[in-house]
């Protein structure tokens, strides 16, 4: 089962903080967003450079435009995935405060925070800036996470969802046996620990990644990701310090097909919404009580298109999923599309830069630009393979 040891990557880690925000432009003066669902009640930022993106798309491609469109209404999360994009913060972030003020109501913005030394440790197509042994840590504290941090500050009317670190800690749970990893652990630990105490900020709320069924699914992963967040909730303060954790980001397993018991029948966690509750159980365990988690569907409406589980790169025939909302169910935060439809998980030459064998895979849509970027004809199989329809 090469996903419980190595592969699988499920990409990225996303830090999401939210907040309590009372009546507009008031939020909650003491929570650090641990005992309420930052998702309830309010609005969702719409990036407009994504929104520009669809909509180009959208002129390119007439006859499937009306479809398009409306995938440029739903909120997607914004990714920090290096240094230079913190810069970017403060324009996302007025941007919503604007979005709330012209609505008359608290407009979330979901930030993914991932940019930790060594990052990805198993997986070539997330290759980060930062290294361990280049004072990677230091440089992560003092130029990446504290100036968010700041930015968060200087905007305290609004709420602020973190999705930490897509990837990092499952990384230490099962991929022990790669030295990158090895040389990553402490480092993981110290930097997801000072994010977790920099973003204990009212208008914040943070949501540890938590990979996905298929790669934590198996008992012995489930109890090894559960003493990893009891040691770094220890370290940052105690399970109260975030919210609750973020699954499936950047991967497409689905929320409740049965996909995972073929591919995988040792897994007692078949898919997103078993996952959960048996995770919740296992978490439980290890201190952590009334937690929330918030689902990635913004790429698991079908199911059934992988040959291996541990595929993670541009999977061919997936759909969009769920929209964006609130308490789907009973105990989860909320669905929402963290990994921007359309962007691409990793590059599929060969010989570029970044190369992860994963996305030129016979799972692996082919034609695929680097991670991050605009992948139009993937997007326009997310929107014909979207599940529900748009
Ligand atoms: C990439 C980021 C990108 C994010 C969202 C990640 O895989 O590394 O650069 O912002 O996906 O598309």
């Amino acid at each position: 089962m090469p996903q419980r040891t190595r592969t699988i990557p499920a990409l990225f880690v996303i830090l999401a903080a939210a907040s309590c925000v009372g009546s507009m432009g008031q939020v909650g003066a003491s929570s650090k967003g641990s005992s309420t669902n930052p998702f309830k009640d309010v609005a969702f930022f719409l990036n407009p450079a994504y929104t520009e993106n669809v909509e180009a798309t959208a002129k390119r491609h007439p006859d499937m435009a009306d479809a398009i469109r409306k995938v440029a209404q739903q909120p997607t999360a914004v990714w920090l995935d290096r240094i230079a994009a913190v810069q970017n913060l403060k324009g996302w972030l007025d941007e919503a405060k604007k979005q709330q003020d012209t609505s008359g109501k608290p407009t979330l913005t979901v930030v993914v925070v991932y940019d930790l030394p060594n990052r990805d440790c198993s997986a070539e197509a997330s290759a980060g800036e930062l290294k361990v042994a280049e004072n990677g840590l230091a440089r992560y504290k003092s130029e990446f996470i504290d100036p968010i941090a700041a930015e968060f500050k200087a905007h305290p009317d609004q709420p602020i969802a973190v999705v930490l670190e897509p990837d990092s800690l499952a990384n230490l749970a099962t991929n022990m046996s790669i030295p990158m990893c090895q040389e990553a652990r402490p480092v993981y630990k110290e930097g997801v620990v000072h994010a977790i105490k920099s973003f204990a900020l009212p208008n914040v709320s943070v949501y540890l990644d938590a990979a996905h069924a298929g790669w934590l699914g198996w008992d012995d992963n489930r109890a090894k990701i559960g003493r990893i967040f009891k040691s770094v909730l220890n370290d940052a303060g105690g399970p109260g310090m975030i919210r609750g954790f973020a699954i499936n980001i950047a991967n497409y397993t689905h929320l409740s097909n049965r996909d995972g018991a073929v591919l995988e029948p040792t897994n007692p966690c078949p898919n997103e919404l078993t996952y959960v509750k048996i995770l919740r159980k296992t978490l439980e365990m290890y201190g952590f009580k009334d937690h929330g988690f918030i689902i990635d569907t913004s790429r698991n409406g079908k199911g059934n298109i992988r040959t291996k589980w541990g595929s993670w790169c541009n999977i061919k025939g997936a759909g969009l999923g769920e929209r964006p909302r609130a308490e789907p169910e009973p105990g989860i935060d909320a669905y929402f599309w963290i990994k921007p439809p359309g962007e691409s998980d990793g590059v599929a030459d060969p010989k570029a830069p970044r190369y992860d064998p994963m996305c030129g895979g016979p799972d692996a849509a082919p034609g695929a630009p680097q991670a991050g970027q605009w992948f139009e004809s993937y997007f326009l199989d997310l929107v014909r393979n979207a599940e529900p329809p748009l």
